[in-house]
């Protein structure tokens, strides 16, 4: 990469600690904590409940992301959770994280966000070094969120970046 002087799009999947970083924020702060609601179409049995026909299920998936039954220290920002060989996955096949949801109404734009996403990153992280504003140390950063259905930074979070590689220019 600093052969070259930027990232691009097919440099990403190399990326292994942004996507596990993407995924452990994904995890802790999921952008819609609800998912679509749900109608049982018929009465069922969901773990000893009986859901009759007609019943409106929502699906907590900021709880589920923070649930210490299937999470080990569930509310600690970890990446390396998600280290190769962790089975976690968020193709709405691991139920305990679904950022995306699952089933037939999962996310249609899940691979476009993710891309962009970690494309994004990359390119800030590659070509800029960040620091916080002086006084400011990493415990002060407030990780509150919006209410809604779906949620954002309560408040904006203030770096400075300073110029590390500069964007090259083409002919
Ligand atoms: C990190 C970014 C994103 C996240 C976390 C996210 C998350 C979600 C979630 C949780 C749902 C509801 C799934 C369910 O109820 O099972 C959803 C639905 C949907 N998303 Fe995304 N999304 C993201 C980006 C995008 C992008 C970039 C697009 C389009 C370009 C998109 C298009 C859609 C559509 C069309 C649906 C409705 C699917 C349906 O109801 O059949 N999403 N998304």
């Amino acid at each position: 990469m600093e052969d070259k002087g930027y990232i691009e799009e097919t440099d990403v999947p190399q990326f292994n600690y942004i996507h596990q970083v993407v995924k452990e924020t994904l995890r802790l702060h999921p952008p819609f904590p609800i998912l679509f609601p749900r109608v049982a179409q018929e009465t069922t049995e969901v773990l000893g409940y009986i859901l009759p026909a007609g019943t409106r299920v929502l699906i907590n998936v900021w709880a589920l992301g923070r649930d210490p039954r299937y999470w080990k220290d569930a509310e600690s920002f970890k990446p390396e959770r998600f280290e190769e060989g962790v089975d976690k996955e968020f193709k709405g096949n691991d139920f305990e994280f679904l950022p995306f949801g699952a089933g037939r109404r999962m996310c249609a734009g899940m691979t476009f966000g993710l891309t962009t996403l970690e494309l994004t990153l990359s390119k800030f992280l590659f070509h800029f070094d960040w620091a916080f504003p002086k006084g400011v140390k990493a415990e002060d950063i407030d990780m509150s969120e919006t209410f809604g259905a779906s949620v954002s930074k309560k408040v904006n979070l203030l770096l400075v970046p300073s110029l590390r590689y500069p964007f090259p220019t083409f002919e």
